[in-house]
């Protein structure tokens, strides 16, 4: 199964969203995405799971190359994604949200399986 993520880049900044669940993960920061649904691409996935969990409209741009293992059976993709329209907002799966610029990727909790494509992610964040 496929877990899809979005490094979500905006002005030179990456969007870190915090969860609030399930409660062994809750207050770590990730890339906001999710699992796959039946006959869905992963690209559209991604577009779509942005829009539940933050209300916003994207386009993805490319895949941060690699994969990277959650629970059993279960991998991590990312893809670099870019802001369409709308501001985006913790509408579900999180409670906070924040903007960090390159120099800033380090002051939040990232979840483990996220920490390689965040730094993957910082390479491609182009300068505000
Ligand atoms: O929203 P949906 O239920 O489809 O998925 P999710 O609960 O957001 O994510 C599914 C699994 O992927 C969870 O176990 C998350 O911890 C994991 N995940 C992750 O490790 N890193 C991310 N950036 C996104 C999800």
């Amino acid at each position: 199964m496929v877990v899809v993520a979005g490094a979500l880049c905006d002005g030179g900044r990456l969007l870190a969203a915090r969860r609030s669940a399930p409660a062994e993960l809750a207050g770590r920061w990730e890339l906001p995405g999710g699992k796959l649904e039946p006959g869905e691409s992963p690209e559209e996935a991604l577009v779509r799971e942005l829009r539940e969990e933050l209300g916003v409209e994207t386009e993805t741009v490319e895949r941060i190359p690699g994969e990277w293992p959650l629970k059993p059976g279960y991998v991590l993709r990312v893809w670099t994604a870019r802001l369409l329209s709308g501001a985006p907002e913790p509408l579900e799966d999180h409670d906070e949200l924040r903007w960090l610029a390159r120099h800033e990727l380090d002051s939040v909790d990232w979840l483990d399986q996220d920490r390689p494509a965040v730094a993957e992610a910082a390479l491609r964040l182009t300068a505000a």
